[in-house]
């Protein structure tokens, strides 16, 4: 092989490794049309649209049911709410209305009037395949943007002050003084360790304050901030106090797990994800 044909390999071969990597760092997702969030809060005061999309899974197993017990009034009732049902999505997003089967509609309704399950069952299964596509390709990031809870807004209050900081300045808070109490800890600095403790449990009673922003019951802030992390703070504390390290490491471990990690397993992963798909 002549030297110029292996450089020329060469070349393709790092061509194709670059721009490999540049294809795996990139991935396409579908952004529903803006039309949409006029059915959603806050433009909206109800979540609309999946509301109408619960009614639409509802209508469709009814739809079924009756085409196989044959009771074909009442066939004939759920096969109307679901057309209404089913035409007010491009009426509600006119950009959808090519997502819509209405060659099959007609053939259910069609159907429907005639009694003849079997074929109700096939057009309901085709207009099926019609939904998943749309899920398929829109479901997730429209739960996304439109559903995940948003922390931007939110300010937090000292307690005994005046002052307030935003979530992820509270946040880079907790995250220094666990990790102060950690390097405290690790150096026997024990006095300092106990001191930024102490104010890690008053910046975590703060966040605890504003979960009601969205929680009318108690449940989800005892799951995060309750029992479980408030005995491991404990024993962190007492760890320090009996200068027993291995205590402090392993309870500020579980702290950090029952409290940190578990909250961010479903607000902040969300948080994150939605914030990156607002165009
Ligand atoms: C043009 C797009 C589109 C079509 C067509 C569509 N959907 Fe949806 N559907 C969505 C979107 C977007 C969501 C996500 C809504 C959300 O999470 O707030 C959704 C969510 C749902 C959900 C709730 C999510 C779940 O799995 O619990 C159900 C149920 C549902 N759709 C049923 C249907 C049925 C049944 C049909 C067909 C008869 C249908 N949809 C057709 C866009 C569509
Ligand atoms: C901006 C609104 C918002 C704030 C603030 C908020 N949450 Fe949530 N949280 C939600 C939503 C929406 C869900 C989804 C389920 C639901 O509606 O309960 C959820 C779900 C949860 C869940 C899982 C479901 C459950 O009930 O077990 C927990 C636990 C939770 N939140 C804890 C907290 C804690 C603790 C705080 C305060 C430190 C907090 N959240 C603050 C909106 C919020
Ligand atoms: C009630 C839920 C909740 C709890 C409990 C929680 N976090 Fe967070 N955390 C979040 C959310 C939501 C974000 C994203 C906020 C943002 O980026 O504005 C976040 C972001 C962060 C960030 C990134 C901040 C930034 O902007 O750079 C750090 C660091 C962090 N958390 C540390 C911690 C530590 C350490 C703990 C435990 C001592 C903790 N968090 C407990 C919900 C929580």
């Amino acid at each position: 092989m002549g030297m110029c044909k292996l450089r020329c390999l060469l070349l393709v071969f790092i061509g194709v490794c670059v721009s490999a990597g540049l294809g795996a760092a990139e991935k396409w997702v579908s952004l529903p049309p803006a039309s949409l969030s006029q059915w959603y809060k806050p433009q909206n005061e109800r979540q609309v649209w999946l509301h109408t999309m619960f009614s639409l899974r509802r209508e469709m197993q009814a739809v079924t049911e009756y085409a196989a017990s044959g009771e074909q009034p009442l066939l004939l009732k759920w096969t109307e709410r679901f057309t209404k049902h089913y035409l007010s999505i491009a009426e509600m997003v006119p950009e959808w209305k090519d997502e819509l089967e209405y060659e099959w509609l007609d053939q259910l309704r069609l159907a429907a009037q005639a009694g003849d399950s079997n074929r109700v069952i096939q057009a309901v299964k085709k207009i099926g395949q019609g939904c998943n596509a749309c899920h398929r390709e829109f479901r997730a990031t429209v739960a996304l943007l439109y559903r995940a809870p948003d922390f931007s807004a939110i300010s937090i209050k000292r307690k005994g002050s005046d002052e307030s900081q935003s979530y992820s300045e509270l946040m880079r808070e907790l995250s220094m003084l666990v990790n102060r109490i950690k390097i405290a800890s690790d150096d026997k600095k024990n006095e300092q360790a106990l001191n930024a403790l102490a104010q890690l449990n008053s910046r975590l009673g703060d966040l605890g304050g504003v979960c009601v922003d969205c929680h009318k019951d108690a449940a989800p802030r005892e799951r995060f901030l309750g029992k479980l992390t408030q005995n491991a703070l404990a024993d962190v504390g007492r760890g320090l106090e009996q200068g027993d390290q291995k205590l402090v490491g392993r309870s500020l471990g579980s702290a950090a797990v029952y409290a940190c990690a578990r909250c961010h397993a479903v607000h902040r992963s969300l948080y994150d994800i939605s914030e990156q798909l607002k165009p």
